[in-house]
């Protein structure tokens, strides 16, 4: 039997399945980290991790781990563990596409009504007593219709935004590292540059990957080429959008709002400077974060531990 460690305690529905196959270990929190001392005192025989995306594998711990054969990671993204040092070491790594498309588009879509509409803003509003009556200028926020998105990454997650954003017959644009013919030919997306993308966008919405080349991708020099109506949304990874630049941005309203799922260091604390503005929102990383999808992430990855195991393909595996 193989041994398996798991970052985080998971429902025993989806561990119970790999039982089987595997000794395992857990930590025996869902929501904290466990301490390195723990995680190292457990990978020395391990043979696979299921990790949490907010868990660190770095090449410490994988080299801690001598017979590590697999990593299967709790997300799309896996900008938590080093993916290159894996893949030279020949340890397979696996994680969760496709299920979480319609959920995490959703969550974006969510995320621009509500910074759009002032949803949080005009929500607290009630609860301070601040309503008078209905008059002219109170809880106004900006038109979504036929408005121009563009969307950075055009990808499986960006494309089912596209989806949704032709329902309320939004011009799309798009900037990718190449062309992506079928939300051209589907949604009428356009293809340009970025410059182009931020210039011309009333909303800027980020599905790119977190690497090398995307960290910073949105600068104090990006945001000033929004326009000033504009609205940001990140529902990709904290570390594209520099925080400190974006925070002088929208307090200089040099772009109208902006709206965030992911930080560059999370969980964030409620002194966060983004969440002291009035137009920021801010969400706690739940993209993917519905009963159903995080059922069929942890299935996934379930599936391709267990396919592992058994010396059969992998089927989630990140190539
Ligand atoms: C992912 O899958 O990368 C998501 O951010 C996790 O919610």
């Amino acid at each position: 039997m193989q041994n398996l460690y798991i970052t985080r305690k998971l429902p025993e529905q989806l561990v119970g399945q790999l039982r089987p196959y595997y000794n395992i270990t857990e930590w025996e929190s869902e929501d904290t980290v466990a301490p390195t001392s723990f995680t190292l005192a457990h990978i020395a025989d391990a043979h696979a991790i299921w990790s949490n995306v907010a868990d660190a594998i770095p090449k410490e711990i994988i080299d801690a781990a001598p017979n590590l054969k697999m990593v299967s990671n709790l997300a799309v993204g896996y900008n938590n563990i080093d993916a290159a040092y894996l893949k030279k070491k020949g340890i397979i790594l696996t994680n969760t596409p496709n299920v979480l498309n319609n959920a995490t588009a959703d969550l974006a879509f969510a995320l621009l009504m509500a910074t759009a509409r002032r949803l949080p803003q005009n929500i607290e509003a009630i609860r301070r007593n601040e309503w008078g009556s209905w008059s002219v200028g109170f809880g106004l926020g900006m038109d979504i219709a036929e408005k121009t998105l563009g969307i950075i990454g055009m990808g499986k997650i960006g494309q089912t935004l596209a989806k949704r954003a032709t329902g309320f017959d939004m011009n799309i644009l798009y900037y990718n590292r190449s062309r992506n013919v079928e939300a051209e030919r589907m949604y009428g997306a356009t293809y340009c540059d970025l410059n182009t993308l931020l210039q011309q966008s009333d909303y800027v919405v980020i599905f790119t990957p977190l690497t090398e080349e995307t960290r910073n991708l949105i600068t104090l020099n990006e945001l000033k080429q929004m326009k000033e109506s504009a609205i940001l949304i990140n529902a990709a990874r904290g570390g594209i959008v520099n925080e400190a630049d974006l925070y002088k941005a929208l307090n200089e309203k040099v772009i109208w709002a902006a709206g965030s799922d992911v930080f560059e260091t999370e969980p964030i604390s409620s002194n966060h400077p983004l969440l002291s503005l009035q137009n920021f929102v801010g969400l706690p990383h739940i993209g993917s974060a519905t009963i159903e999808t995080r059922q069929a992430m942890m299935q996934c990855n379930v599936d391709s531990l267990i396919a592992g195991a058994k010396g059969e393909p992998i089927p989630y595996i990140v190539r």
